[in-house]
């Protein structure tokens, strides 16, 4: 017992030891920190925060400590960056220094540290490198990106009349359509709509993104060292993603096989020839588990934020059908019934782009941005903040910033029309990020929100199975992610 009892008392003593340490090593820091409130060991400021409302938690913070505050998310230290000014002058202003990328605990867990979108330093700089030239070429070869969304946009129409004005719940209907640009681009070919194995993908893209939305998800994000080891509904969300994974290992393994290098059909094929190309080049990134994860990227981003959108963006015309009227006026005047949308209609058509910005603006897909991190010791406001420390572009506080919107919590595309009904351009529009991280699918998203949702409104009107003033726009989960509630659409032809 005694020997027992003295390893008891020692290692308490260690432990407290640590825990005063440490508390007193983060106050030290903190000096030169950004304000905030004082974390407890190992937990930091979990019991300040509401993992049900992240979001909420955050800004009432700010209130307290300013626009720009250091929090502790359980081990995390982060910078908390809120409103348009502080978001612009960290992301823009110190571009280079706010470039890291931080932590997003469910991803994580399959990405670590590999492909574009969760990497850093030169992995980050060579993959976004050829990221985005590869989408570009693809844009301007001979099939076009928009004639692909054209043509995608007349398979979901023909889904939409198959409805025969039943209500339907409309994910998976345009989470098909949106899924299958991005599958052109990243596999060479677009799914069958009854295709049992795309419906599974889209499930699994689906519920892990959900994830990420739910307390868990948040709670995860804090804790993940952790609770990767302990049950709960996390393995599921990490299930879904092993099996995104494997279907696009299998993807890549078909490529390399019957790969043409002077005819590359894909974004797969393209960075195949990029690997050959590199082979001698000790320093390159090109390898097959960034090619995997890269294009997982593009394929689970490229798919869920733009159908979120959509999603979102219907549930608000059945709540304002006096906004879905005028949506049908500009169309029937600008571009008629006997031919498609195109992207060069865009420019006459202000008010349905700020209709489209306006449901980007009021549906806040990442509200709390996908975390960043400083790449150097970084002096912003007169603080330092020391090098690899993660840090938070809260877009939804940008999104809804006072001085840039009149009525930030209103669903009202006046935010972007000027006097005279043309459009008019908001800084403080940022659903897609700003900075040397930002997201290079803005082009691909912007076009295919314009032409599905001009597709769709030019050929059908929406019902609602509740009167309008019953419809609940308010969101069903803010993690992560912004997730609208279930509801049922019918579509009537026009
Ligand atoms: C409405 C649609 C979309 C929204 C709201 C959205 C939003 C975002 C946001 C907020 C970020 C974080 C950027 C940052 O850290 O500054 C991001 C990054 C990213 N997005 Fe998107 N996105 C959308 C569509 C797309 C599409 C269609 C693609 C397909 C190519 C895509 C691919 C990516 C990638 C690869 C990154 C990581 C970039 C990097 O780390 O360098 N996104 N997106
Ligand atoms: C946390 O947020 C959720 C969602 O907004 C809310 O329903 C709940 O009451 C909040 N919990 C606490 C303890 O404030
Ligand atoms: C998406 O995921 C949610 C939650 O996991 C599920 O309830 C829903 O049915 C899925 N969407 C569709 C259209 O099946």
């Amino acid at each position: 017992m005694d020997l027992l009892g003295a390893m008891a008392l020692f290692l308490v003593i260690c432990l407290s030891c640590l825990m005063v340490l440490s508390t007193w090593h983060q106050m030290h820091r903190k000096s030169k920190m950004p304000p905030g409130p004082t974390p407890l060991p190992l937990i930091g400021n979990f019991l300040q925060v509401n993992t049900s409302d992240m979001y909420r938690s955050l800004m009432k913070i700010g209130e307290k400590y300013g626009s720009v505050y250091t929090i502790h998310l359980g081990p995390r230290r982060i910078v908390v960056l809120c409103g348009y000014d502080a978001v612009k002058e960290a992301l823009v202003d110190q571009g280079e220094e706010f470039s890291g990328r931080g932590e997003q605990g469910t991803f994580d867990w399959i990405f670590q540290g590999y492909g574009v979108a969760f990497s850093n330093g030169e992995r980050a700089k060579q993959l976004r490198r050829f990221s985005i030239m590869t989408l570009r070429n693809f844009g301007m070869g001979r099939r076009s990106i928009e004639e692909r969304i054209v043509e995608e946009a007349h398979f979901l129409l023909e889904s939409l009349r198959g409805t025969k004005g039943v209500p339907f719940d409309p994910t998976y209907f345009l989470s098909r359509s949106v899924s299958n640009v991005i599958s052109s681009i990243a596999f060479g070919n677009r799914f069958e709509y009854e295709d049992k194995e795309f419906l599974s993908l889209l499930s699994m893209i689906n519920e892990s993104f959900r994830f990420t939305a739910t307390a868990w998800g948040q709670l995860y994000d804090m804790f993940s060292n952790v609770m990767q080891y302990l049950p709960g509904p996390q393995h599921e969300a990490f299930k879904k993603l092993l099996g995104l994974e494997e279907f696009i290992t299998r993807k890549v393994k078909v490529n390399q096989e019957t790969l043409d290098p002077n005819s590359p059909r894909d974004f797969i094929d393209c960075f195949l020839v990029k690997m050959q190309q590199e082979k001698e080049n000790p320093n390159s990134e090109f390898s097959l588990k960034n090619l995997v994860m890269t294009t997982l990227n593009i394929f689970f981003a490229g798919t869920e934020t733009v159908s979120t959108t959509l999603r979102y963006g219907f549930l608000l015309l059945l709540k304002y059908p006096e906004i879905e009227e005028k949506v049908h006026k500009e169309i029937d005047r600008v571009i008629g019934q006997n031919r498609s949308p195109n992207m060069d209609d865009q420019t006459q058509m202000p008010y349905t782009e700020a209709v489209i910005h306006e449901i980007q603006r009021f549906s806040d897909m990442i509200p709390m941005g996908l975390a960043r991190r400083v790449t150097r010791d970084t002096q912003f406001r007169g603080y330092t903040i020391p090098k690899g420390t993660e840090v938070f572009p809260v877009l939804g506080s940008v999104l809804r910033d006072r001085k840039h919107f009149a009525r930030p919590e209103v669903f009202d595309p006046q935010h972007f029309l000027d006097a005279n009904g043309q459009f008019k351009k908001n800084e403080a529009f940022m659903p897609f990020s700003i900075g040397k991280r930002y997201c290079f699918g803005e082009r691909l998203a912007r076009m295919e929100l314009f032409l599905f949702f001009t597709s769709i409104l030019q050929n059908f009107r929406f019902k609602s199975l509740i009167p309008p003033e019953e419809i609940d726009i308010s969101p069903m989960l803010v993690g992560f992610a912004t997730i609208p509630r279930f509801y049922d659409i019918s579509v009537i032809p026009r």
